[in-house]
């Protein structure tokens, strides 16, 4: 026999034609809200019987079934059946059957307009933790890695030309404050979406006389939304959700970026581990930094999402219309991708192997020249005059096929009188390094103390 849908025999003659059930029908996804429906429709229920809807034993029983829907949905014996168009539906149907017709009356006064959103917000407040956990893990590894990594030296890079050589602790770290970002926008996002649109109904409000302010807060939200048709059709929490999101993956994106450069025969500045690489089917020496590429890759869905969310938005007149229905697959598709990377990405930087040799080789002694500049301008040379000096010398050992520290103290005083002995003292790593000393700098001394800092803000949201 078929199933009744909510519609046939009302308003609604005939059945809906079997794609339209299937693209109408929003269950797979929104599913994921059970546990949200039952929070929400009990504190419906209890605002209803202080409105005067329900009679007491109405309410009881209410209240027993949505709590008995409730364990089915934790043990996992919740039958959903074929004719359950949504989250929404499939509660209230199974309501009715546990507790008879007074089932049904859960649903005065409400709407799916309002209930939808109720859910969606509800959802967020209890499960943002796993998302800011998840970004604290990943930002563990980064600091895991600043600490162990500690003396390693590489080039830096600016325009992927060697630049000047930093620590590579310093250069992990820069990634752990993307990630810091990260984690306030979403606590900002979080405060967008914690707001209750319960009580407005389907667009105008309710007739009946409830409470909105105490069902807010029963259901722990700061206020209820101030204006019904906006509570109904308010969708920018999902967009700052997915554009907080996106930007989490473009984060990881750019540092698998890098360390896939890193990862090659040329850098050779790391080695990923074979848990995070795959081989390749016709040649037999590859491995693949499949992981990061994947990450990267992913990236590119993320910004779409919030693309996809932003058109459907595009052209919706004010309150609900069924488009609304899309933004939880862009949303939980969004989610799942975001934690799925993060947990790939902390594993890969957890067990990547770092080839210091490799790094400290790799630094060019033209990195050296901003040193050099540095030193001129130390002995009264304006800057800008120091820099010319300095790329003159550049050239010249150029012109030799010399390193910037093989040309001979005579080739140097060639070109400005001022250098002296005491100019072969800066060509060191450590002392290039350790002279960016300022605050924020790459330096030893700061690294540690930026590391120091960087730990103070874990576990503070
Ligand atoms: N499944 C719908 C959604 O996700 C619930 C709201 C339906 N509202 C309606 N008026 N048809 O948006």
């Amino acid at each position: 026999m078929k199933e009744q849908t909510l519609w046939s025999g009302g308003r609604l003659d005939s059945e809906m034609d079997r794609e339209m059930i299937q693209l109408n029908n929003s269950l797979w996804i929104d599913q994921r809200m059970a546990k949200e429906d039952v929070q929400g429709s009990l504190a419906w229920a209890n605002a209803i019987f202080e409105a005067g809807v329900l009679s007491r034993s109405e309410y009881d029983s209410i209240i027993s079934g949505l709590k008995q829907i409730s364990e089915e949905f934790s043990n996992d014996s919740f039958q959903f059946k074929s004719s359950d168009e949504d989250i929404h539906t499939a509660v209230e149907r199974r309501l009715t059957e546990i507790i008879g017709p007074a089932g049904g009356k859960i649903h005065t006064g409400r709407s799916r307009n309002d209930q939808v959103v109720t859910d969606f917000r509800l959802w967020i407040k209890n499960h943002i933790s796993e998302m800011k956990s998840g970004i604290e893990t990943l930002q563990n590894a980064f600091l895991d890695r600043a600490e162990q990594d500690m003396g390693v030296i590489l080039p830096g890079y600016t325009h992927f030309q060697q630049a000047q050589p930093i620590l590579l602790s310093h250069w992990w770290l820069s990634h752990f404050w993307a990630l810091e970002r990260d984690k306030q926008r979403l606590t900002e996002a979080q405060s967008h979406a914690d707001i209750s649109p319960l009580g407005c109904g389907a667009l105008a409000g309710s007739t009946l006389p409830i409470d909105r302010f105490k069902l807010a807060k029963d259901l722990g939200f700061p206020e209820p939304a101030p204006n019904s048709l906006d509570a109904v059709s308010d969708r920018d929490f999902v967009c700052d959700f997915l554009y907080e999101m996106a930007m989490i993956a473009v984060h990881m994106s750019r540092c698998a970026e890098a360390l896939i450069l890193y990862s090659t025969t040329e850098f050779g500045f790391i080695t990923l581990s074979d848990r995070y690489s795959t081989g390749s089917s016709l040649m037999p020496q590859k491995k693949n930094p499949d992981s990061l590429e994947l990450i990267r890759g992913k990236c590119g869905s993320q910004i779409g999402l919030l693309q996809a969310m932003l058109s459907t938005l595009k052209g919706l007149p004010s309150a609900y219309d069924k488009d609304l229905q899309e933004d939880k697959v862009l949303f939980f598709q969004s989610w799942d991708n975001t934690l799925l990377l993060m947990k790939v990405l902390t594993g890969v930087i957890g067990t990547l192997h770092v080839n210091a040799d490799r790094c400290r080789q790799a630094v060019d002694t033209q990195a050296f020249a901003t040193d050099v500049a540095d030193y001129l301008v130390k002995k009264g040379v304006p800057f800008r005059e120091a820099h010319h000096i300095v790329g003159k010398v550049v050239k010249r050992a150029e012109a030799k096929h010399l390193k910037l520290t093989e040309l001979s103290l005579a080739d140097w005083k060639e070109i400005s009188s001022l250098f002296d002995n005491d100019l072969f003292r800066i060509f060191s790593l450590e002392s290039a390094v350790n002279a960016r000393a300022v605050w924020g700098g790459t330096a030893s001394e700061q690294v540690l103390k930026q590391l120091a800092y960087a730990k103070s803000k874990m576990n503070t949201i």
